[in-house]
Order: C-alpha cells, then structure tokens, then sequence
C-alpha cells in the first residue's frame, strides 16, 4: 500500500497540534485538534498529549512530529522553551512506546521548512532561502536550490550580547508589552543580521507571527525579498508528516 495520508503533530511551547495530512497535496484532511503543551512539559507528559491525539483520530498508522529542538536520529538535543529534561532523550522511542504508533521525529522549523518548499512560499524556488519561525523560539531553516541543511540553531545568535531570541520571538513581545511597531523593529534588527551571514535570496517567515504580516512587514528592510509563509500554522504538521513519509521509504 501507498503511504499517503499520515498524522503530523507539531509541538509547540503553548499548544501540541495534530491532524491527518495527505502528504501528496500537502493538505490537513482533518480538523487541527490541539491540546495545550502540558507544564511543566516534560518528556513524560507531552508524551501523554501525543497518546492523547492519536486516540482523539483513532489512528495506529504512521506519525511525524516536529519538536522544538535540535533532533539527531530521533534523539533530543537542546530544549530551549521546553524542559530540559528532554536532553538526550530518544523522542522516536518515546513516542512509539506511548502511542503504538511508529512515530518520527524532527527539529519543527525543519519540518515547517520542507512543507513551505514543497507546497508554500519557497515551492520552485532556486537559490538560497531562509525560513524564519517566530512564535516562542525562533527557527530558522535554510535551504539551498532545495536541499536543507537539518537542525541550524541560528534563532540563538548574539543580538546586543545576548541570545536574539529573548530579544526577538514574538514571545519576547509578549513578555515584554512592545508594541507591533517596536517588536518589529527588534525583528527587523535580527534579519538584517541573520542577512550579513546568509545571504539569502529570499526570507520565508513562519510561525505564529506570519498571519500578522500586516502589522509588521512594511518594517523590514533586508535586501532579500520577504514574504509570508503560505502555509501559515500549518507547515509544522504538513512538514513533520512528510517527514515520517520520508523515513518509512528510507526504512523499508
Ligand atoms: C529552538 C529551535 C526551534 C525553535 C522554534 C528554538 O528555541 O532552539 O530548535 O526550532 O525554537 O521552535
């Protein structure tokens, strides 16, 4: 049998999402159903959530999940918003065992990458580009005529002495009360940055933040072209569902 239509879930600092993806199309078949990310989150308790949706679609098929880390093989790396418990932890093994489900698992501005590639904003497009997530951390994918480079931690660079992403995500202009046109000038900071270092042909901005272009976009000033992802909240599970397509083919 074809593999077509897999649960993606993305799991995110305030809320763990999942629906049923037709990876051909790169559409949500389903509803997205979400629970809020348990706290503390640990292994441990997400792990109860993801259980929680595959039981919410009835479903024992194939799973990808994007988690906000650094992901090798499955194994946990960094846990910068989330508990840090999580560290070294094989999340493939994990979530398997909670949900009997075959369950892969990727770094999320990976996964929402490769959807935005595939199906959105960055679809046909050469040259180098660079996918900004911004919601409670900053992800950060490039991809070159295509081709992704896994796990790129560049929402952590130095910004004024200190990690960008407690000066920029949009949980900092939360925390903070700035106001759109504030924050945005602390974003537009860190892409003219994050440009000096890349240079990329075109900026791809996802995440929460994306469906709020309006209030911010006419701040930005790089050379590179910015658009929105076209895939909004949803690239995350569309990306880690094609994921877990990818690496059932690998392992047959
Ligand atoms: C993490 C990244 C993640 C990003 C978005 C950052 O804090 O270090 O791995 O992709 O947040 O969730």
């Amino acid at each position: 049998m074809k593999l077509r239509n897999i649960l993606g879930i993305d799991i995110g600092g305030s809320g763990v999402k999942g629906a049923i993806v037709d990876t051909k199309k790169g559409v949500l078949l389903t509803e997205r159903f979400r629970i809020p990310t348990p706290q503390p989150a640990t292994p441990e308790a997400v792990a109860k959530v993801m259980k929680k949706i595959t039981q919410h679609f009835d479903w024992n098929g194939p799973v990808g999940a994007g988690f906000p880390g650094v992901i090798q093989q499955g194994v946990a790396r960094t846990a910068a918003n989330v508990d840090k418990s999580w560290i070294d932890k094989n999340l493939n093994k994990l979530f398997s065992q909670a949900t009997g489900c075959k369950v892969h698992v990727v770094n999320d501005a990976d996964a929402a990458g490769m959807a935005e590639v595939k199906f959105g904003a960055g679809k046909g497009k050469k040259g180098t580009l660079l996918l900004v997530t911004v919601g409670t951390g900053l992800g950060t994918v490039i991809f070159s005529n295509g081709k992704l480079v896994p796990n790129l931690e560049m929402g952590h660079i130095l910004l004024h002495g200190a990690d960008a992403e407690l000066y920029a995500t949009d949980a900092a202009r939360k925390k903070n009360n700035l106001d759109w046109d504030t924050w945005a000038g602390r974003f537009n900071e860190y892409l003219l940055r994050m440009e000096e270092l890349v240079w990329p042909d075109r900026i791809i901005i996802g995440g929460g933040a994306s469906k709020k272009g309006d209030l911010f976009f006419h701040h930005l000033t790089t050379k590179a072209k910015v658009v929105p992802a076209k895939l909004m909240n949803e690239a995350g599970i569309v990306g880690a569902a094609m994921v877990s397509k990818y690496y059932n083919k690998l392992e047959k």
